[in-house]
């Protein structure tokens, strides 16, 4: 298969200081749904994802717990990799940065920054957050000292440190940013970073002392200090890609030639508060060791809850298996991808969440159980072969939507486009009556067209609605006599006369009041 057919979609890989939320599982299903969309459309796709389980943050929650860090790290990587086959995630590959083929390749990465004279010793002092591991300058924090990304106080630092010479990579970074508008979407987010870029870009350190934190992978030059978590973690992509064999990292599979593997990704997908280290750390290493960079990088926005920031001290973090536990897989996976326009920020409201999910029951569920319960009553359950072309122009118009959406990352339009299409099939029932048209003998042929019409809508949207709710669409595709979801391109050349189709229960129940969508 040729490089162009090939897409390698990334998540961030989550601290495994913490449990799986909403805000994770946002990020997670976003990238879900565009390497489900791509695999419909017959591409060769890599989906990957994982932990992040080196730094201060995992060691000092470990030691909380009276815990070994990698204790800490085996247990909650187990429950990412849960939550996610309760969410229906369909990575190919789960990442942990403590696995020994990671480490190889950051070790075989340092080691080229440094032959590539890309690294130097010097001194850092200054302040310090523990917490993110982050320096801060005195301007930074301002008068009462504080982290400006958790708040924490900081703590004043003298050590020393290496660099990689980030600033010498900052005219070729702002102008790839200028040759490829499209480089960081959103807009909005770009410009962000395109503004971040007008100051001089410091040296960025990329160590940490072992005195003060062990949990990291080692320095191949210097075994008193492990590497940067950022820097090893940036740099699990390229491990995953199978660009770098790290008992062979130049020559023919390594740094020199990547072309076999599946470097560079074609988007990293993040929130917006990892956008820095992404389009600016991140592709800037990559120069320093000659490597081409990533195709896309997508920063999405915040999900908050009413008006207020999730946390786990405000106690309002919405936790994405108990709603499921309520409506269902496909049901968080659609208020998820359909409430929050891509790239934007969205509030989580359990009002909304039940809108969302009576548009999933009331459209899309009531067109599939009142089409196959039709075909069952009126034809035995056998779509007629009359001609099915009733909706044709609402399909081809749904497609060319959904398809310009995908590729814009209007995530959000494109399913609210293919639910129009379903509002429309419901429209077109209305309008021709098939109870009528059943009731009347000399109609038989338009009651023909109707459903055979019907038959193949609902063979579109279940291809349309596959990315986003794929365990009802299995259902979906079951009872239309499919023997799986069809590609997209199989759902369209599909002729449905002579299937046999069934009815079953609901695919989107009606849920009791009392156990209503909440944040408690
Ligand atoms: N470990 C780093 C990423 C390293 S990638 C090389 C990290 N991990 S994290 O566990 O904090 O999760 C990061 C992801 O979760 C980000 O994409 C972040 O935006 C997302 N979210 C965390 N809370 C969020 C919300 N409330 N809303 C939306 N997404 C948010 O950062």
């Amino acid at each position: 298969m040729s490089k162009a057919e090939r897409r390698f979609f990334t998540t961030p890989i989550y601290y495994a200081s913490g449990e799986p939320h909403i805000g994770h599982a946002y990020t997670t299903i976003l990238t879900d749904v565009l390497a489900r969309f791509h695999r419909q459309d017959e591409k060769d796709v890599l989906f990957l994802t994982g932990t992040d389980e080196h730094g201060q943050k995992i060691q000092d929650e470990a030691e909380k717990r009276g815990v070994e860090p990698i204790e800490l790290c085996d247990l909650m990587a187990e429950r990412f990799e849960e939550a996610w086959k309760r969410l229906d995630i369909s990575h190919d590959r789960f990442i942990r940065t403590t696995e020994a083929e990671h480490k190889a390749v950051v070790t075989a990465f340092l080691q080229r920054l440094w032959d590539r004279d890309q690294i130097y010793e010097g001194t850092y002092s200054g302040w310090y957050c523990v917490s993110d591991e982050r320096y801060w300058t005195e301007k930074d924090i301002g008068e009462d000292r504080r982290c400006q990304v958790c708040g924490r106080e900081v703590v004043y630092v003298e050590e020393k440190n290496y660099f990689f010479k980030m600033s010498e990579w900052q005219e070729k970074l702002i102008q790839h940013i200028e040759e490829n508008p499209d480089w960081i979407v959103p807009e909005v987010r770009k410009n962000e970073i395109v503004g971040f870029l007008r100051q001089p870009l410091g040296d960025l350190s990329i160590s940490r002392p072992k005195s003060r934190l062990s949990w990291g992978i080692d320095l191949p030059f210097d075994s008193n200090h492990v590497a940067y978590v950022w820097v090893d973690a940036l740099i699990n992509y390229l491990t995953a890609s199978g660009a770098i064999d790290p008992s062979n990292p130049v020559g023919e599979q390594g740094f020199d030639d990547v072309t076999d593997s599946w470097w560079p990704a074609d988007m990293h997908l993040v929130g917006k508060d990892i956008l820095t280290t992404h389009s600016v750390y991140w592709p800037t290493l990559l120069m320093g060791v000659g490597l081409p960079v990533p195709r896309q990088i997508l920063a999405h926005g915040w999900w908050v809850v009413g008006d207020a920031k999730m946390s786990k001290s405000l106690g309002n973090v919405v936790d994405p298996l108990e709603l499921r536990e309520t409506f269902g897989t496909d049901a968080v996976r659609w208020y998820l991808m359909r409430e929050m326009p891509t790239g934007g920020d969205a509030s989580y409201t359990p009002e909304r969440f039940l809108i969302r999910y009576e548009e999933l029951a009331n459209v899309l569920g009531n067109l599939a159980s009142r089409a196959t319960s039709m075909i069952v009553k009126y034809r035995d359950g056998v779509v007629p072969d009359g001609p099915s072309s009733g909706l044709d122009a609402a399909i081809d118009q749904t497609l060319q939507e959904v398809r310009s959406s995908i590729e814009r990352l209007k995530v959000h339009e494109a399913f609210a486009a293919a639910m129009d299409l379903a509002r429309a099939a419901n429209v077109y029932v209305e309008e021709r009556q098939p109870w009528a048209q059943a009731k009347d003998p000399s109609r038989s042929v338009e009651l023909d067209e109707t459903l055979a019409t019907l038959a193949r809508v609902l063979v579109v949207l279940c291809a349309l609605f596959q990315p986003v709710t794929p365990e009802k669409m299995e259902v979906l595709a079951t009872r239309l006599g499919l023997s799986g979801v069809p590609t997209l391109d199989d759902a369209i050349a599909s002729q449905p006369g002579g299937r046999a189709v069934t009815m079953g229960d609901p695919l989107f129940p009606r849920v009791d009041p009392a156990r209503e969508a909440s944040s408690d």
